[in-house]
């Protein structure tokens, strides 16, 4: 096989002549930070998730730790989050000096669910007094962050159910997932809080970026105050040249500028979102006779962030498909191995079999709506070439020369 000219990077943004146009736009109107069009993008957010609050913050990251400060979780208290993920879903929980709990995912979906869920509870918790205690820490639990992997909807009608039986709140980490829906319904008004993230390599990007959506009135009115330091009133509907600080505060507002970006892309949502679900097909059906390889979980209403394989000598393959000129990625090193977490000596190897069985083998392969039908191809090739490789030299005999035989 002939490796690829140039490299493919593993994401790309697809940015538009639209988008530049707007952001010019912004550019020369004399208003850059948040303001009017961060207010229409908003809008949009709302109107696209069916929420009746929609606030955009300057990452997801910001999101979750507004979601959990407006919840009040603080010292003493833990939430519940899968191992399998970034690090933002659990760090923001640090965030509020409480401390996350790691659960273990579900080995096909790679998704939480209620039985991993439930088999932490019934191995270290109590439910006392209406209060879900971790005994270990003893911190009192009081929710749930699921994590949409790859644009794959948990199942929240079993994990409401779980979250309502302990009286814990359950939120979503979505920054996977804009545009995913979960039993045809799209997904942003159908827990306590969705968190979804634009940053650069995400399904809709303004580079960095993110929103959370919900239908609390409080929850929204308490975030919007603390994302701009606050402030009892935001600066661009002030009136008088006196303001209070009511609230504690943050800096995480977006600027007019990327809203800007975000409004063009959120429109160009439906037809990157095809090209995605396009290549996610195209993939399925060139691997499926690769005998060994675990493809991408198929999903109803996902919104194809990731392509996955599991894949055994994975790090050798991902080392012939660099060769190739194709960037992979790994999502993800659970977090309980990553050196800040074991740190913490609150976490033990032996609850998360299914993660670590996950991680040996499971490789990101690239998947954007930027990609051209020969980007996709060279990934076909790119892994049909590893697969044979790696596949012939495990079935290769060892040849010994016979008169060497006797050593
Ligand atoms: C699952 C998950 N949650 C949260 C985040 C944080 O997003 P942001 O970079 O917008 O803060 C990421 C980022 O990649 C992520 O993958």
């Amino acid at each position: 096989m002939i490796p690829r000219k140039t490299i493919l990077p593993f994401a790309k943004p697809d940015i538009s002549d639209e988008e530049i146009a707007k952001v010019k736009e912004v550019l020369l109107s004399g208003w850059l930070t948040t303001g009017k069009i961060t207010e229409q993008f908003e809008e949009t957010i709302k109107n696209f998730t069916k929420s009746k609050h929609a606030i955009v913050l300057n990452s997801a990251t910001a999101g979750l730790h507004l979601a959990l400060r407006s919840l009040n979780v603080n010292a003493g208290d833990a939430v519940i989050v899968p191992a399998f993920t970034f690090t933002a879903t659990a760090e923001v929980v640090f965030r509020c000096n409480g401390i996350p709990l790691l659960v273990d995912v579900d080995r096909d979906s790679y998704l939480i669910t209620e039985k991993t869920i439930m088999d932490f509870i019934d191995k270290y918790c109590e439910f006392r007094k209406n209060q879900l205690m971790h005994l270990p820490t003893k911190t009192i639990i009081k929710g749930i962050i699921c994590v949409h992997y790859g644009g794959r909807v948990c199942d929240i009608d079993s994990l409401k159910n779980l979250a309502k039986k302990y009286n814990l709140f359950l939120g979503e980490d979505a920054a996977h997932a804009f545009g995913s829906m979960y039993k045809n319904k799209m997904i942003g008004s159908l827990t306590d809080f969705t968190v979804f993230s634009f940053y650069a390599t995400k399904n809709i990007t303004t580079g960095e970026g993110g929103a959370i959506t919900t239908n609390h009135q409080d929850i929204a009115k308490k975030i919007r105050r603390m994302r701009l330091h606050g402030f009892d009133i935001e600066t661009y509907k002030r009136k008088k040249n006196v303001y209070d600080v009511i609230s504690e505060g943050y800096k995480y507002n977006l600027s007019d500028v990327l809203s800007a970006i975000g409004i063009v892309q959120l429109k160009r949502n439906p037809e990157m979102l095809l090209k995605r679900k396009f290549i996610h097909q195209y993939y399925q059906n060139q691997f499926k006779n690769l005998t060994g390889l675990k493809l991408n979980p198929e999903y109803e209403g996902s919104s194809y962030h990731l392509y996955t394989i599991e894949v055994p000598n994975r790090d050798k393959f991902a080392n012939i498909l660099k060769e190739q000129g194709i960037q992979t990625s790994i999502h993800f090193k659970p977090l309980y191995k990553m050196t800040y977490y074991k740190n913490k000596k609150l976490y033990s190897i032996q609850d998360y079999s299914n993660c670590e069985a996950i991680f040996k083998k499971i490789l990101s392969l690239p998947i954007y709506s930027a990609m051209s039908e020969e980007d996709i191809q060279d990934v076909v090739d790119a892994v049909n070439f590893a697969y044979e490789n790696l596949h012939q030299k495990k079935n290769q005999k060892k040849f010994v020369l016979p008169f060497l035989s006797h050593k």
